[in-house]
This record gives C-alpha cells, structure tokens and sequence, in this order.
C-alpha cells in the first residue's frame, strides 16, 4: 500500500502529453530538423514517443503476445525459471520499488547472453562472475513457449539498433559526433523485462511500479493499449499520462545520460497506475554500458563555467552494488547517482 502522497488520483485527465516524433526521414530532408525536435523532447520532458521507428511492426504484436503466453502459465510453471541470489535473470512476483511491493510480474532477460561483470561493488574485488539467461523448459505447451524465447531474442535484435539509432541522434543533440557514445555499449549489460500488471481490487492504494527513474542510458518501452505509465512533468511536477499511441514506442532519457551531458538532460521520474478491470503488458529494453565504463560527464560537454557535476563511477560496480541491494531489502535506499554528485 502507498503512503496518501505516493498514491494515484485515477480521473482521466485531458492535459497535453509527452511529445511524439516521427523518426523517419521522409517527411523532411534535413536531418537538423530532427535532431532539434529530438534535443528539445531530451530537454524538456525527458520522454517522448516515436513512430516509424523501423522495428517490424509485426514484431511490437508478437512480443506482447509472447508476454502472455509466459505469463499465462501457471506459477508453479513460472517459478522454475525464477530469479533468486545467483541468477538475477528469470522470472519474479515480488519486486519493490522504493521499499512498496510493486503490483506486478516480471520476466528478465540479458540481451548479449551470457554477460560477464563484477561479482562484488567492492572497488578492492577484483572477481568476476557470469550472468547468463532462464528460459523455461519442456513446459506444457511446449511450442509456444519456444516461440515467446525466438520472439523475445529477435525483439532484443531489432531494438538494439533503434537503441543506436537514438543514442546517435541524441549525441548530435548535444553537438557531439553522432557515434559518441557507442564504443560505450561493446559489452552492454542491457535486459529486456517483460512486464505483466494484473487487474487490482484496490487500484487507488496500489502501484504497478512505485515512482523511480531508470538507472541505464536509455528505455525504449512497448505498450498495449490499456494505459497506466505516467511521468512526473519537469514545469509542475503534475503526472501526465503517456497515451498509448498504436505502433509508436515510448523513450526515456535515464541516469547516465543525465550524468554523460552534465545534467543537460535529465532522467525523469515515472511510475505506473494500475485499474481493476484490465491487465496490461509492457516490455522496456534498458540500454546499459558495458561493467568496465566509467559513467562521468563528457569532457567536451564541461567547462570552466559549466563544471564537471558528477564523480566517475564504475558502472559494473554500480550494477553489483544494485543487485546486491536486490536481494537484501536493506534499509538504506538503493545506490544512485547522486551519491556521485559533486555539490
Ligand atoms: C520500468 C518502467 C513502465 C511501464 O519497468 O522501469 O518504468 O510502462 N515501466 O511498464
Ligand atoms: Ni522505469
């Protein structure tokens, strides 16, 4: 249950939404126009929709209804594939979001399988360890789930390059060289999460997820057409609504890009309401760096005036010290990056 102020006012509400973008090319030959459009959506909301984006269409109807199908079965068939100590990849009912269990289940999934990063957040360990991904096996309907892990990898596939693609337009929005920040993601450690909200009884006590912002670079998120992320609005603070919008894909700036521009750009806090008739679907891909990247602001991007806010951090280190947090539901809050904010 969410405290009184944390929780949802659940009217629907006709405000002016986050913007949407059309990533092709074809309705304008400047490549600038774009770029702004991109910087200024970056700048202003952190969150933005595009449509002609290049993934198959085909494919965003067929990785929802993968999403059913593993989630469709029953738990007993879920918790074989469930996250535990070792694995943090696979199958999970009782995530918490800021110490509230969130009102959802969820599917990990590594995109570059297996993935290697540090074992510990100690900075003195120098141990490593595997991360590799659960699918489920010999289940009952046996086919389908072969096709929920095909569709699911070739998803992973296709959203790799728009993660590219944007990371390259992004980077020109802030007038670097457009392949900035892709020797960065050699080794991404980027999952893929399949999210399933269940109808609630008490949706105006509950969340799906409890307001957060991402830890990665960048989210691209798919989904259905039931409705329910919200995002907080830099100008008020006042939730606004992302309305599903049919073949267009929500994207959000995370922590490391605010850290890479300086706080040019800033990862924004969101959250997802839950209503009792209909359940809903979403798949995020979180693009993360690769374990050996030190997070810090760009040097072309600080200056004299324009000073450097952030400390380096090791973001393998940062991704241990997260899963450890995981599991142990510690009293402190979860590692951010404002620990490394210079003040
Ligand atoms: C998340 C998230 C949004 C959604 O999983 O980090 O913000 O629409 N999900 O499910
Ligand atoms: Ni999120």
């Amino acid at each position: 249950i969410q405290s009184i102020e944390h929780r949802a006012n659940l009217d629907t509400i006709e405000i002016e939404g986050i913007p949407l973008i059309d990533l092709s090319l074809s309705h304008t030959t400047d490549i600038n126009l774009l770029v702004s459009e991109i910087g200024n959506a970056c700048n202003n909301w952190g969150f933005f929709q595009v449509i002609n984006h290049g993934v198959p269409l085909e494919l965003l109807e067929k990785i929802k209804v993968a999403a059913k199908t593993f989630f469709d079965q029953p738990m007993e068939e879920k918790r074989k594939v469930k996250r535990d100590e070792v694995n943090p990849m696979g199958y999970y009912e009782s995530e918490h979001t800021k110490n509230v269990r969130d009102w959802k289940e969820v599917f990990d999934f590594l995109i570059k399988d297996p993935t290697f990063l540090p074992a510990s957040p100690e900075l003195e360990d120098d141990e490593m360890r595997t991360l590799s991904n659960q699918w489920p096996e010999n289940p009952p309907q046996f086919s389908l789930l072969m096709f929920a892990r095909e569709v699911c990898q070739e998803y992973a596939r296709e959203l790799e390059k728009l993660g590219y693609k944007l990371l390259e337009l992004i980077a020109l929005s802030l007038g670097l060289p457009s392949n900035r920040f892709n020797g960065y993601f050699e080794d991404q450690l980027s999952r893929m999460r399949l999210n399933h909200y269940p109808p609630c009884p008490c949706p105006e006590l509950a969340l799906g997820v409890g307001r957060h912002k991402d830890a990665g670079a960048l989210t691209i998120v798919t989904q259905d057409d039931v409705g329910g992320l919200q995002v907080k609005r830099k100008s008020d603070g006042v939730w606004v609504p992302v309305k599903p919008t049919s073949n267009a894909l929500v994207i959000n700036v995370g922590d490391i890009i605010q850290v890479w521009s300086n706080e040019a750009y800033e990862s924004v806090e969101h959250r997802v309401v839950v209503n009792s008739e209909r359940e809903r679907f979403s798949i995020p891909i979180f693009f993360f760096p690769s374990h050996y990247v030190m997070v810090k602001p760009l040097e072309e991007l600080v200056n004299e005036g324009n000073p450097p806010k952030y400390k380096p951090y090791n973001f393998g280190k940062f991704n241990a010290a997260r899963y450890r947090s995981n599991f142990k539901k510690l009293e402190v809050q979860n590692i951010q990056i404002s620990d490394f904010k210079i003040i």
